[in-house]
Formats: C-alpha cells, structure tokens, sequence
C-alpha cells in the first residue's frame, strides 16, 4: 500500500513557532525523508469559515499568510501538494455521504467538539451544524487522499479516532474502499503543545503570547526579553525550577546540545545548564540570551525564504492553483470509488444497464 501523508491547519492567523515545533518541522523533514509516496498539506478554509461565518475577510487574508509560512518553513511545492481546501468540492460531496454513518450522540461525545462549543458560547441547540459536524468533514478530507499518516497535534486525536470509525463503517457496509489512517504526534513533549511567551498553556494570538515565524530578530529578541520564567527565581543565587519555566520548555522544543556547547562556554548539554540553574547561581539573562541565539538560528533561514516569496505573490498563487489541480484529480479518482461501492454510478456501470435491461425484457 502507498504510504500517504495528509495534514492542514485552519488559515485563521500567521503560523506560530509553536505550529513549527508541534507539526511544520517535522512535515518538512517527512517531506524531505523519501519514505512517503505522496504529501498532502492544505488550508482548511472551510472548515475555518465555520466558525467564521461572519469573517469571510480574515480566512481570506489569512490563506495567503499561511501559504507564505508553509513556504519559508521548507515545504517545497516539488514534493509536497499544497492546496486550498474550499477548491474541492467532492469534499463536500463525500461529506455528504458521511453524515450518514455518524449519529449525533457520536458528534456530541467527540472531546474537541465538546469543548469547542463550550469555548464558543453555543448553548445546546444553537450550534451551527456545519460547525457541529466538521469532525464529519475532516475525516472526508483526510480519506479523500487516501491518507495512511496524518502528522497533528495531541487534540486532533479525537478527529482521528472518529475518522477511523467512519472509515469502518463504510467499508463494511459498501466494501474495502477507504483506508484507515494513523496519526503522527509530535515526538517530544515541548512539542506537544508549546505554551505561550506568558507561561500559559497554549500560544493564541488573542493572548498576544505567540511568536510569529514572520516575526523580525528585533521582535522576537524582545518578547523572549519578557517571557515568563520561574517567579520564585529572585536572586541569580536562589535555586530554579524547570517545571512550567517557559524558557526552559522552549529550549526543550528548540534547543540541540551542539547548540547549548556552541552558544555557552560553561555547558556541554542543556541538561548541564538545567542542572546548574535548579542548584542555583544561574540567571535567567543567561538562559534568554541562549534561547535567543538557538531561534534566531532557526528563524533566520524562515525568515528570509518568506521574504523570497513575499517579492512574488502571483507566483504563491500559482503554487495554490496548481496544488489544487493535482489534489483535485486525486479527489476525483477516490469520488469514483466511492460511487461504485455506493452503487451511485449509474452512467459509468455498462453491466448495470445491461442487467436493468434484460430485468425489463423478461417481464
Ligand atoms: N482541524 C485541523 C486544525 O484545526 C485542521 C484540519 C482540517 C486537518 N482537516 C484536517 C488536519 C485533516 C489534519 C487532517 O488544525
């Protein structure tokens, strides 16, 4: 069986370092490992309109902003199909026939829908159902492409599992059509979920705590300047603590021992340096300035492919447009599947219309 790579974020804002270390810079390394037939990265416009109803605007500023991060992280339109997801429409379709095999009490338990709903403020009933039912849509666009690997976060795992049931379900009443795929997580637990600059657990641009791939050195010197650290650390002489330092948990996702021995003159390992500021006697000056040195080290190169792209923006359209023609006719094979073991394919069946004939002739 091929071995097939799909994955996608919502274009609602610019991509985080923490999207980079929880999913882009491992896609860019399965990108580049040779082990994948094929790898699918899109934009899921759609499914970010449904809770966007009313901000048409912002997905479609947000589309092209993302395009540019995937682009200055490494993903090379060569080896990966980058898309739009709106651009398909047999995603609708094979949604559609979906919404068939899942109840709504299965909607309902599904975690990340829960709690979505309970961020959102929907009470009970007035949940929108193309929102409700997007867990529906996901699993459309991950089997569409017949993907075995999906590379996500932790809270897509309810997404995956409800996409595997479906996948069942289907191919035990319309026979083996669709593949079940597997997730990938990330593989530290830094990267799991990366906190913000202010110590709370999640990067969210409403908490202005991110750092933004496309942000300058200037602005990224200056918020690690401000980050949270250990607010018991009061003297250089007291004793730290590594638990919930976000320093410490960036240096995790970010930092190589090569890169500690290289950028310090004291510490062969980051566990040397961890050592030496849980004993005390380390300060957190110190521990920025590393930090600083090991992104700009990881963002420059981001940086400057991004400013690349940015002198040709017709031309990451065109990347856009040509990424979706090949997702388009992929689509389009599975469609055809689908309609034959659905026994929709009414026109393409010769066998079909010979049997209804000699059905009618006997009469
Ligand atoms: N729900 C994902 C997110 O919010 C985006 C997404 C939509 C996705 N469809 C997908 C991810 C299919 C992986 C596979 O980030």
């Amino acid at each position: 069986m091929k071995k097939i790579i799909l994955t996608g974020d919502r274009p609602t804002g610019k991509l985080h370092i923490g999207h980079y270390v929880g999913s882009l810079r491992r896609r860019v390394e399965l990108q580049n490992s040779g082990l994948y037939d094929k790898i699918f990265v899109f934009e899921a416009d759609a499914q970010a309109l449904t809770d966007n109803i009313e901000n048409p605007e912002k997905v479609r500023q947000n589309v092209i902003e993302v395009a540019l991060d995937y682009l200055a992280a490494g993903l090379d339109p060569a080896k990966t199909t980058l898309f739009i997801q709106s651009q398909i429409p047999e995603l609708c379709e094979l949604s559609f026939y979906f919404m068939d095999l899942v109840s709504v009490s299965r909607l309902q338990r599904n975690p990340t829908v829960k709690t979505e709903i309970q961020m959102r403020g929907f009470s009970g009933e007035s949940i929108p159902v193309g929102f409700f039912t997007y867990p529906i849509s996901q699993a459309a666009d991950i089997t569409m492409f017949k993907a075995t690997t999906v590379p996500v976060g932790e809270d897509q795992e309810p997404m995956l599992e409800q996409c595997r049931e479906i996948v069942r379900r289907f191919n035990n009443i319309y026979g083996e059509t669709l593949v079940e795929p597997n997730i990938l997580l990330p593989e530290n637990a830094a990267c799991l979920r990366l906190p913000g600059t202010d110590g709370k657990a999640k990067m969210s641009k409403s908490l202005g705590n991110c750092i933004y791939l496309s942000d300058s050195a200037d602005e990224v010197n200056k918020k690690v300047k401000t980050m949270y650290t250990d607010p018991l650390h009061l003297q250089v002489s007291d004793p730290g603590h590594l638990e919930g330092n976000t320093v410490f948990t960036y240096l995790d996702a970010f930092a190589t021992d090569e890169q500690v021995a290289r950028y310090t003159t004291d510490y062969a390992t980051l566990q040397e340096m961890k050592d030496h500021y849980t004993r005390g006697g380390l300060g957190d000056v110190k521990c920025k300035k590393l930090l600083m040195a090991v992104l700009q080290e990881t963002l420059e190169p981001i940086r400057q492919r991004r400013a690349e792209y940015e002198k040709d923006i017709p031309a990451v359209y065109e990347i856009l447009r040509k990424g979706c023609e090949v997702a388009r006719a992929a689509a389009c094979e599975t469609m055809d599947q689908v309609r034959r073991a659905m026994k929709i394919n009414y026109f393409d069946d010769s066998a079909l219309i010979q049997e209804q004939s000699l059905r009618f002739q006997k009469q």
